[in-house]
């Protein structure tokens, strides 16, 4: 596929919506109630997608539908939607307010689960797993940035960032140590004891990046990582993430209403009205 970006140290490797045969409407209410029509067309599209890699993708999305409900009144967030992400890419996903950013990136990210369509990562279907497996494939190779940091204010820096080493089953030592790491990445080695409050928004957002990064995830997920942030702190923001992805080879997949915030992703997508299709509109 083609694949827009301007930073030439990056590399593609997201895929797009493979359409085939039924429109998406049909086939989100249709994967609601029929497993067995739903696993054909998962397989074949997984093969087709997996074809277009020199090694198999590190996360594939197919076919999710998400719906929200409201009494007698819903909302189709995620229509049909299928993508890719392969080891080392940086994706920005654009699009106007509620057009389901959030909510695609929520299912990507394993908080949030699809009404239909599948999610394997690293060749594992996560709609097999338990709850207990789920949650610790997402500790283990997925990290998740929120656009209001969602740091504990009591806690410093470093034990925030400790805090997903330790629930992963590392010692007090250890999380430290590789909190402290992570810090130093991205910048703030000297602001390890500090707590939230004393820190600048930029700083902060960067301390839940550390955080995110600090089991060494295969994938970053930022929903609106510098909506908060004045553009000076906004651009150290973004310049991280697109240094770490570059150097630590995370896949990068954050949301961003920011033309500017397109240069630092090698692939842009867009979300209109809970479809997904490429380039920016
Ligand atoms: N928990 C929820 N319950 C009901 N409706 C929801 C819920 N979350 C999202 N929605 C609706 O789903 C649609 C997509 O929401 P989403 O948050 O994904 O949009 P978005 O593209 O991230 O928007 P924004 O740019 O404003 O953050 C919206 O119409 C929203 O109102
Ligand atoms: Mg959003």
């Amino acid at each position: 596929m083609t694949v827009s970006g301007k930073l030439s140290h990056m590399t593609d490797h997201a895929e797009l919506p493979r359409r085939r045969g039924s429109s998406r409407e049909d086939r989100c209410e249709r994967d609601s109630g029929d497993d067995g029509e739903r696993e054909s067309s998962r397989g074949t599209s997984c093969r087709s997608s997996t074809s277009a890699f020199s090694r198999p993708p590190l996360l594939v999305a197919e076919h999710l539908c998400k719906t929200y409900r409201h009494g007698k009144l819903s909302v189709a967030a995620l229509r049909d939607v299928t993508l890719s992400i392969a080891s080392g890419a940086t994706v920005c996903i654009g699009g106007r307010s509620g057009s389901g950013k959030s909510t695609l990136l929520r299912q990507l990210g394993l908080i949030d689960t699809p009404d239909a369509g599948r999610i394997v990562i690293e060749g594992e279907d996560v709609g097999s797993l338990s709850q207990r497996a789920r949650g610790e494939l997402r500790l283990r190779k997925l990290g998740y940035v929120f656009q209001e940091y969602a740091l504990l204010e009591e806690l410093t820096a470093q034990e925030n960032v400790a805090l997903p080493a330790l629930m992963r089953g590392a010692s007090r030592r250890q999380s430290r140590r590789r909190a402290l790491k992570q810090l130093d990445l991205v910048g703030l080695g000297e602001r390890a004891h500090h707590r939230p409050k004393e820190l600048s928004g930029g700083e902060q957002q960067r301390v839940a990046i550390a955080r995110a990064l600090v089991n060494e995830p295969r994938i970053l997920f930022a929903d609106e990582p510098t909506a908060n942030l004045d553009s000076a702190s906004a651009q150290v923001v973004m310049r991280t993430l697109a240094a770490l992805s570059a150097e630590l080879r995370v896949a990068v997949v954050f949301v961003s209403h920011e033309p500017d915030d397109r240069d630092y992703a090698a692939l842009t997508v867009t979300m209109r009205d809970g479809e997904l299709s490429e380039g920016h509109g």
